[in-house]
């Protein structure tokens, strides 16, 4: 399966800023042959970057979606509007929304669908808290957040875009970077978690992503770990040549 690296710029970055970075990436990315390669901008720049990467290799992403498709939503985005702006993936459940915004489960469940109904590649992250890692629960939060989001996905589904990124809170933005043994053993539960409920063709073509201090100077150690089919990228993902080395696994 081809890696598929990714940066989640979060609310992160200026107009000027994004234009910038978004050429250089789109320069750089004439030789990224062998990766799969996505940006997720803030909403308000997903047009702009849509036009900036135009014919190139780089897909755009949104950061979340809703479910509906119009309406009374103040503040919502749906899918059918970032299928318009030119997206082709979207984030579903990232740890943020989820505890900084107290998104639930069963809202994964809604958005994943809404992804899939608007040709969306959607990406559905998991992982647990410290709390929880320390408590021993790491998989059953994890199974639980894929059995949530994935509830009535199916295998044909699936198979037109569907990823998933594993993300332990704890790691996210903290600069604790998760051991490889523990990124192997939690990548490897959720392969066979997909084995079992998408079937195994589906498993092993479903990108399983690793995210939480992914930087040049570690992305080879994580990207060696079994199961482990590409990144998510934070912080990082911010900077152009950061990221181009991030993608073209390139130690400092
Ligand atoms: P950092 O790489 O900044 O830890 O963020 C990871 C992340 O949340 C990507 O979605």
């Amino acid at each position: 399966m081809r890696s598929l690296i990714a940066g989640n710029w979060k609310m992160n970055l200026s107009r000027a800023e994004v234009r910038a970075l978004l050429e250089s990436l789109r320069a750089a990315s004439s030789s990224w042959d062998a990766v799969d390669v996505a940006v997720y901008p803030p909403f308000v720049y997903l047009a702009e970057a849509a036009e900036i990467l135009s014919g190139s290799a780089i897909e755009l992403g949104a950061q979340d979606l809703y479910w509906k498709p119009s309406g009374a939503f103040t503040g919502a985005i749906s899918g059918p509007m970032l299928r318009d702006v030119g997206c082709q993936r979207v984030l579903v459940g990232h740890s943020e929304r989820r505890h900084v915004f107290g998104e639930q489960d069963e809202e994964t469940e809604q958005k994943i669908q809404a992804a899939f109904a608007n040709g969306l590649k959607p990406t559905l992250c998991v992982g647990e808290t410290i709390g929880e890692r320390e408590n021993g629960q790491t998989e059953q939060v994890v199974e639980r957040q894929l059995q949530s989001g994935l509830e009535g996905c199916t295998a044909e589904q699936a198979k037109r875009g569907l990823s998933i990124a594993y993300e332990p809170v704890w790691a996210i933005g903290t600069g604790h970077t998760a051991k490889p043994s523990q990124v192997g053993e939690v990548h490897a539960m959720i392969r066979a978690w997909l084995t079992d409920r998408l079937g195994a063709e589906v498993a092993s073509e479903t990108p399983i992503q690793y995210g939480g201090s992914v930087k040049a100077s570690n992305v080879d150690q994580l990207m060696a770990v079994a199961d482990v089919d590409g990144a998510l990228v934070g912080g990082a993902s911010l900077e152009a040549e950061s990221f181009q080395r991030i993608v073209e696994f390139q130690s400092v």
